[in-house]
């Protein structure tokens, strides 16, 4: 009998039951599996990079044909992106474990928003968007912060700025003081005052813009838009949803305001260190 809509079949009798594992099973071996995969490649993923490193400067300096730039410039580029992906990939499981962990001390953002920089300004030039940085480092105030995860947030919003502006436009970052967490329209967790001593970065991109209705997802974990998901660009949609868990660990906030084709500007605020004992070092968890 062929079944009708609203009809039920019944298995016959000699029929074995279906054998697949419950999904719960699956899902949870097939995670565990990608964290492994992950932390195992972080050791190769090191030498690849240490080397690429010195292949850089070893060849970048005797040769000056294009064509071995180019080559270079495409290794250092796929190198980065793997390190990014295994990063983001740990970080996740972290999370989901409950085991992600920020250490934070008194640190001075400026550096470790220099040293990002440095890193990505090649990749920048290469895809002709001009990146500049803006900060007067005498009013800058120490934050408590982690540089590892810092470094994490920055290079994603940054590399999100180069990535989604095409070429001849520009991406500009800046440090400055400010006495709000976050401006009244963005909204901030329970318990939380508005008001106090806090950096706000913003990273600000002359690029393709996020349209209305993608806004409210840009931060949910797995999220691509349509024209990034389109474009030859890669990425995994867990870049911002990290930004925004790294930022909130340290009592921060985040926040955006993008036009579609006229560019996006991205804020992020972490709170001024308050006196600290000399050499003391603090530990806050998920
Ligand atoms: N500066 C930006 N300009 C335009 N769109 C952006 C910008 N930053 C983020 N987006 C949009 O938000 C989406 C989510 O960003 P997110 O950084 O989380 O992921 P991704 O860049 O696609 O991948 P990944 O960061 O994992 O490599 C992007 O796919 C893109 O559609
Ligand atoms: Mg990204």
């Amino acid at each position: 009998m062929t079944p009708t809509p609203g009809s039920t079949t019944t298995r016959a009798t000699d029929e074995p039951p279906p054998t697949a594992a419950p999904p719960e099973a699956d899902s949870v071996s097939s995670e565990k599996f990608v964290t492994l995969t992950a932390h195992e490649m972080q050791v190769p993923i090191s030498v690849l990079s240490w080397n690429m490193g010195r292949l850089n400067r070893v060849l970048g300096t005797v040769s000056e044909r294009p064509d071995v730039r180019r080559i270079l410039d495409r290794l250092l580029e796929a190198n980065v992106r793997l390190t990014t992906l295994v990063e983001d990939l740990l970080n996740l499981a972290k999370l989901h474990e409950g085991a992600f962990r920020v250490y934070l001390r008194p640190i001075q953002l400026t550096e470790v928003a220099r040293r990002c920089l440095k890193t990505l300004e090649r990749e920048a030039e290469r895809r002709g968007v001009v990146l500049t940085w803006s900060w007067d480092q005498a009013q800058i105030p120490l934050t408590r912060g982690d540089p590892n995860r810092l470094s994490e947030v920055i290079t994603n919003l940054v590399s999100n700025g180069v990535k989604y502006t095409p070429r001849g436009g520009r991406v500009a970052i800046s440090i400055r003081s400010s006495s709000e967490l976050a401006p009244p329209t963005v909204p901030i967790p329970a318990g939380k005052t508005r008001t106090g001593k806090y950096l706000l970065v913003s990273v600000e991109d002359t690029g393709m813009g996020i349209p209305n209705d993608e806004q409210p997802k840009v931060f949910q974990q797995f999220f691509r838009g349509r024209k990034a998901f389109a474009s030859a660009e890669g990425g995994t949609g867990l870049g911002l949803y990290l930004v925004r868990r790294m930022v909130e660990q340290h009592g921060g906030a985040v926040w955006f305001v993008s036009r579609e084709g006229y560019g996006s500007t991205f804020f992020f605020t972490l709170p001024v260190a308050e006196p600290y004992p000399e050499g003391a070092e603090a530990t806050k968890s998920a």
